[in-house]
């Protein structure tokens, strides 16, 4: 009996080493292990033998079981590993090939016209002054001098939000422009030294809402930045200096500018500011619409009403502001057609800048 384990166990030995694929394997683990291999056909025999030397042989028998069963384990493992090493040498593996681009992010459009802004007004001495996008009535336009239903309100038709209970003249809304801000900024500033109020140099960035059907040309949602310089003398030839100024950084060196008579509640005189068409050179185009000239901002000096308001004596201050939509801006200087474009979220579109 010992010696036929012996040779069962030399024998499947012998046989393994000859197996090179995990088929041949599988049969040899079936001739080998399986229920019908001598091996088990042995424990059988067991059963047959003189009491004292059953436990011997069954010993035996078991050890040879386990040495097949590792035997074939370890030949396993090394049929995987050789499959697997001879798979990616027949697949040749190109290291040298580029992998995928990872895609980079980027401001947005607007947000990269507006840090171009901040910039150039930021070295003019400008700070940047944030102010909240819900506002009371008072402040978006009683204090700027629209008083209630003076019809100037027409022109910016307001998302107003409902409350639990009534405010009566000064319900909240959405800003429609940032010019609140310009309340809130000299009243801060006012504050620090009521009888002589420090001057004022800010831009008022930010959301503005209006309750506006949505085009091509107009969105309910955009954005403004607000400028506001007050303090003793300022006069309007520096409102003048300084939008000029501004331009010229903004759109080109040789840009020429004009200002064309306007009206705003809160300042006085008003101005519209144009400059010359940068597309055609101010000989008439489709940008400018043949006139030369491009609109790009609304301005005046503030309205001592306003002042007031603020906290600067009108008889002894002065100042002017201005306000300008990067939405419109940065559709000029790209000439896009669309302003729908900015809050569509298209890869399409916005990798292009
Ligand atoms: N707030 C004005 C608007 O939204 C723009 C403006 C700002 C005009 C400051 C003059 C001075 O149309």
């Amino acid at each position: 009996m010992l010696k036929k384990l012996i040779d069962v166990e030399l024998g499947a030995l012998a046989e393994l080493e000859g197996v090179e694929d995990q088929e041949r394997l599988g049969e040899w683990k079936v001739t080998h292990l399986g229920r019908k291999s001598n091996l088990m056909k042995t424990f059988d025999d067991i059963r047959d033998l003189p009491k004292e030397e059953r436990p011997g042989v069954g010993r035996q028998a078991n050890q040879v079981k386990q040495k097949l069963e590792a035997a074939y384990e370890i030949k396993y493992e090394q049929l995987r590993a050789d499959m697997i090493t001879q798979a990616l040498m027949k697949e040749g593996l190109d290291i040298t090939l580029p992998g995928h681009p990872v895609m980079r992010g980027r401001f947005h459009p607007i947000t990269q016209t507006m840090q171009h802004i901040y910039r150039i007004f930021s070295d003019m001495g400008f700070q940047i002054y944030l102010s909240r996008e819900v506002e009371t009535d008072e402040f978006n336009f009683q204090l700027l001098n629209f008083p209630p239903h003076h019809p100037a309100r027409d022109m910016q038709d307001s998302f107003y939000i409902k409350t639990d209970t009534d405010q009566g003249d000064n319900p909240l809304l959405l800003r429609t422009h940032t010019s609140p801000g310009q309340i809130h900024a000299m009243r801060e500033y006012a504050r620090m030294d009521p009888d002589n109020p420090p001057p004022v140099r800010i831009i008022l960035p930010g959301m503005c809402f209006r309750y506006e059907q949505v085009t091509a040309r107009s969105e309910m949602q955009f954005n403004q930045i607000e400028g506001l310089a007050v303090g003793k003398h300022i006069t309007f030839g520096d409102l003048k200096g300084t939008l000029s100024d501004f331009a010229r950084r903004m759109f080109g060196q040789h840009v020429r500018s004009r200002f064309r008579a306007s009206h705003f509640p809160f300042t006085e005189p008003s101005a519209e500011m144009d400059i010359e068409c940068f597309v055609c050179g101010g000989a008439g185009c489709q940008v400018c619409k043949r006139t030369g000239w491009l609109e790009i901002l609304g301005c005046g000096m503030v309205h001592p009403v306003v002042l007031d308001n603020g906290g600067y004596d009108p008889a002894r201050y002065t100042g002017f502001a201005f306000g300008m939509g990067p939405e419109r801006v940065t559709m000029l200087l790209h000439r896009i057609e669309d302003i729908r474009y900015f809050w569509a979220n298209d890869i399409r579109f916005l990798e292009q800048f």
